[in-house]
């Protein structure tokens, strides 16, 4: 996602703001920008694409100045362009910020700051920007250090979201405000001066002292000093910590991988995800990126969801979401086999395209096949920009940020979460009751928290794994909403770990894959109370008659799981259909640790790559 930097002190700026860009790629981008402070004047540099494209134009342009910030955008709010890429400008041009982080309220803001505010972009930071430069000319006199920290203070005070924040005004120079809101900032502390980053990475360089900033933090720093305030303005006296990471372990923040990094960043991303995308009143969703009016909604006769992988197994429990909620028939198709298949699409069919990357070439042509019979096509994305994002007629962006490890596991969990708020959107126009929709998403924001319960539990699933991690077969086996989970489940273990596995709904056992059950073959069930409970409570005891060892994720509180499993790992409840949200992270803990109790490189597994762009 966007990065951070910024810089004040005694060196020239430029580089080391270009630099740090460079060591915030990781982070994934589509466009950058620079601001440099000389006396009383700000000069601004901004570039579509690549870091060298700013660094040829910075190089062009001089930019002289000790005082700086700089920025690299993954869009979210407006299309990549020159125009959307941070540093952005107050009304007045004489303040200039970076933001990362969502503006919830932008709209409204707009709107209280009147038709004389003129925006160049159409981002909800440019509004932040013109937010604060309105504060600042309410407040009387020449502005001051204080003057100017209060008139940010009053701003933030009025935001609704998440704010990474990085101001400087012409008027206060060699001054840089810093505020934290859900959106991190480290500030180092080096002996010609400070370094401000969204993450350590850019300035282990120069220092490995640092301060963390907590949310509600606003600290000013000029060359030589720093204060921190809350937003009640009282003072907070911060620790300056000394880091031991290397730059690759500043990247992954401090896990051992990119895999396990983002099986946690998940609580996160998954509110990043829903942020701002339904109203509880309405009991609702809102994505706006469907380009659908009601009639067009309501002509829907069937929906296609087509996708590979990981993105197909998400699709899956979309399947269920949109029948159950909106009983509108769906499908799943493996694009492989959609393209070649003449497949029966009508302009009553709307086809989604689901994919982590936006490049995978066969769900690319699947879509473009189903343009072609007059669908409605719309993409479920990551990346912004990318193939599908463009050549779709709308859709939405996941939010997952950038995935680096090849097996997919925070886009799993937030391509599921739009799916089900789609599902919703169709559901409320359909049959869906307002109470059950006001359910849905109070469940839905509980979901990060829930996560967090599991990511707790890693240790004990660790444990189990190591037990598992010698066998050389493993079937997953689930039913109804837990049949998707348990394929997810089993791709994560073979694609990381190259044990050998199958998923199979729990019913499906007795009609063949039995045969090859043993006390060498184990079975991981995914038993989480539901409507098939008792059905696959069976299931779990027929494997268990043929004396295979028993792997189970129960709902936490169902004791008699443990009657079953040799060993069971526990789930929180939530509404069934989110269930899958919840269950297919203890699957992707489980998997990482077999894969290193292996010893596998479970970031670059064998024979696979991140973007799938042949066919
Ligand atoms: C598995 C995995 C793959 C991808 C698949 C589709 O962990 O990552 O199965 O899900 O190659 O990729 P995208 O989502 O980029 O279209």
């Amino acid at each position: 996602m966007c990065g951070i930097i910024g810089y004040i002190g005694e060196k020239n700026a430029s580089p080391i703001l270009i630099q740090g860009l460079r060591k915030l790629e990781y982070r994934g981008y589509d466009s950058a920008g620079v601001a440099i402070q000389d006396g009383d004047t700000i000069a601004r540099v901004r570039s579509v694409g690549k870091i060298e494209n700013l660094a040829a134009r910075a190089a062009t342009e001089k930019l002289p100045g000790t005082v700086g910030i700089a920025h690299t955008r993954w869009a979210t709010h407006g299309g990549v362009t020159e125009e959307n890429a941070h540093p952005h400008t107050d009304q007045s041009e004489s303040l200039v910020l970076v933001h990362n982080g969502i503006v919830e309220n932008y709209r409204e803001i707009k709107e209280q700051l009147g038709s004389e505010h003129i925006y160049n972009s159409e981002t909800d930071s440019e509004i932040l920007a013109h937010l604060i430069g309105e504060h600042i000319k309410e407040s009387d006199g020449k502005l001051t250090e204080e003057s100017f920290r209060l008139a940010v203070e009053c701003a933030l005070k009025e935001v609704r979201g998440t704010y990474g924040l990085v101001v400087m005004h012409k008027d206060v120079p060699d001054y840089l405000i810093v505020a934290r809101m859900g959106s991190p900032l480290v500030i180092g502390v080096g002996t010609d001066g400070y370094y401000i980053a969204s993450d350590a990475t850019p300035m282990l360089a120069y220092t490995k002292k640092v301060i963390f900033l907590e949310d509600g933090e606003i600290a000013c720093v000029s060359k030589t000093d720093m204060q921190t305030f809350n937003l009640k303005d009282e003072c907070v006296v911060k620790c300056v910590e000394e880091i031991e990471w290397n730059q690759e372990q500043a990247e992954k923040q401090g896990y051992e991988d990119f895999m396990l990094k983002e099986i946690h960043d998940q609580p996160t991303v998954f509110e990043d995800a829903i942020r701002g995308r339904f109203n509880v009143e309405e009991g609702t969703a809102h994505l706006g990126g469907l380009n659908m009016t009601e009639e067009e909604m309501h002509s829907v006769k069937r929906i296609v969801l087509i996708a590979c992988g990981t993105a197909s197994y998400a699709s899956m429990v979309g399947k269920y979401a949109f029948e159950r909620l909106a009983g509108i028939p769906t499908e799943v198709d493996v694009a492989s086999e959609f393209r070649y298949r003449d497949p029966i699409i009508d302009k009553h069919t709307l086809v989604f395209g689901v994919s982590q990357s936006g490049e995978t070439a066969d769900t690319l042509a699947a879509l473009r096949e189903a343009k072609r019979k007059g669908a409605f096509v719309r993409g479920i994305v990551n990346v912004v920009g990318s193939t599908i994002a463009r050549e779709t007629d709308g859709g939405t962006y996941i939010h997952a940020g950038p995935e680096l490890a090849v097996a997919s596991t925070k886009a799993y969990t937030n391509m599921v979460a739009i799916l089900l708020l789609y599902a919703l959107q169709f559901g409320r126009l359909k049959r869906v009751a307002l109470a059950t929709g006001e359910r849905m998403l109070h469940a839905l924001l509980e979901i990060p928290q829930k996560m967090n319960e599991i990511l707790d539990t890693a240790e004990q699933i660790k444990t189990i794994a190591k037990v598992y991690a010698n066998y050389d077969h493993m079937f997953f086996i689930g039913r109804g909403i837990n049949y998707p989970v348990a394929l997810e489940g089993s791709i994560k273990l073979k694609e990381i770990s190259y044990i050998h596995s199958e998923a199979y709904p729990g019913g499906e056992l007795k009609h063949g894959p039995m045969a090859l059950l043993s006390e060498d073959f184990p079975v991981f069930g995914i038993m989480t109370k539901d409507q098939l409970y008792d059905k696959m409570r069976s299931n779990i005891e027929e494997v268990r008659a043929r004396k295979a060892p028993v792997i189970l994720i129960a709902s936490q509180g169902d004791d008699t799981a443990k009657e079953l499993g040799e060993h069971v790992m526990y789930t929180p409840k939530t509404m069934e259909l989110l269930q899958p949200l919840l269950n297919t992270v203890i699957l992707q803990l489980f998997s990482y640790y077999v894969a290193k109790e292996l010893g596998r490189d479970v970031d670059r597994p064998r024979n696979l790559a991140k973007s799938v762009t042949v066919e």
